[in-house]
């Protein structure tokens, strides 16, 4: 099946055309408007996906070499994410379903994100998924394609979150251009010495619980930002590095722990990474290791299907329209949804 793929759920526009389950094109481009504000202003994002999303989609087809005739369904983000740029793509898929009169079908982001595993690697379910992104940290039982099975989650903020937030606290934002934490952070713990700093992993002792809190950790890289600065000028800027790959550890650390834990309290030997946060080349190398070492498998994206893209969108899309699933013209955008 052909199917061209929308997403526009947040800071990215993209889409891609998906031949069965192998990418013909995934063009994703990043909005640079956010840079100067430190994060993702709503309204600047659903302008941008305006004037990006029909070039984004043209160029796509361009890419696969595929007239949009040939393309035989058409899938979109339609939830969760931000409202305003949703309905952009949603509008945008809908008046192409229309025009072309090809079925139509709204993708949760969420699913997408895990369907990103099953694009390059065939994976038997049941399967877990840890899903880590800048709204989601999720660790899932799936038992089947479309039956999801929580296991434990954020009690505050998302992992990609805390990394953003860390890396506004450190400076690292650039006063123009992309907002993408989590890159900025492990680029600079790359220079850095990661045991520099204790930092907490929080639930760690509650071995039966698959809950993450990302906050608490948050706050002690505040209070040690803060104790440096009254240090003196340079202080900080001497030991940034330091803390970002201190604080990176805490994190990989309290996810890869969990996951762990949940392969040997569930009992399934597969595991898989999903969401922008597992571009992270740390948490890539550690959870691969750690599941390896159980005698379990861990099926990893390549970089390019970690962080938003169409094809993941188009890749859960097609699952649906092959159990014959389709959504009228009255397709809506949901700011929230479970999986
Ligand atoms: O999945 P995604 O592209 O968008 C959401 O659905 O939220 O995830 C974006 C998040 C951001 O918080 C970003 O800082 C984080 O993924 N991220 C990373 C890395 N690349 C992106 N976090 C850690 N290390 C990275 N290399
Ligand atoms: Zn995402």
């Amino acid at each position: 099946m052909l199917i061209l793929g929308i997403e526009t759920s947040c800071d990215e526009t993209s889409a891609a055309v998906l031949d069965g389950m192998m990418p013909r094109s995934n063009v994703v481009l990043s909005q640079h408007e956010h840079g100067v504000y430190g994060g993702v202003v709503p309204e600047l994002a659903s302008r941008a996906h305006i004037r990006t999303v029909i070039p984004v989609i043209e160029q796509a087809l361009r890419e696969a070499e595929i007239h949009l005739r040939e393309i035989e369904a058409i899938a979109v983000t339609n939830r969760p994410g931000l409202v305003g740029s949703l309905i952009v793509g949603v509008n945008a898929a809908k008046g192409i379903a229309l025009a072309s009169d090809k079925p139509l079908i709204g993708v949760n982001h969420l699913e997408g994100h895990i369907f990103s595993n099953l694009i390059e690697h065939e994976i038997e379910v049941p399967f877990l998924c840890l899903l880590v992104s800048g709204g989601h940290t999720e660790l899932l039982l799936v038992r089947q394609l479309g039956e999801y099975e929580t296991l434990g989650r954020t009690l505050d903020d998302a992992a990609g979150e805390a990394f953003d937030k860390v890396a506004k606290l450190l400076g690292l934002l650039p006063a123009e251009g992309v907002v993408m934490g989590g890159r900025l952070i492990s680029d600079r713990a790359a220079d850095g010495d990661a045991l520099a700093f204790t930092f907490p992993r929080a639930l760690q002792r509650q071995e039966d619980r698959l809950d993450f809190s990302f906050s608490g950790l948050k706050t002690a890289v505040l209070n040690q930002v803060n104790s440096l600065k009254a240090a003196g000028s340079s202080a900080l800027a001497d030991r940034v590095a330091d803390i970002a790959a201190s604080f990176q550890v805490a994190v990989v650390d309290a996810l890869v722990t969990k996951t762990v834990r949940a392969v040997e309290l569930t009992g399934v030997r597969t595991v898989t990474l999903a969401g922008g946060v597992a571009a992270n080349r740390l948490l890539r190398s550690c959870l691969q290791e750690a599941v390896e070492n159980l005698g379990a498998a861990c099926y990893i994206p390549s970089p390019v299907l970690c962080t938003d893209n169409a094809a993941m969108i188009a890749a859960a899309g097609q699952h649906h329209l092959e159990l014959g699933e389709r959504d009228g013209y009255d397709l809506d955008a949901f700011p929230r949804a479970l999986l």
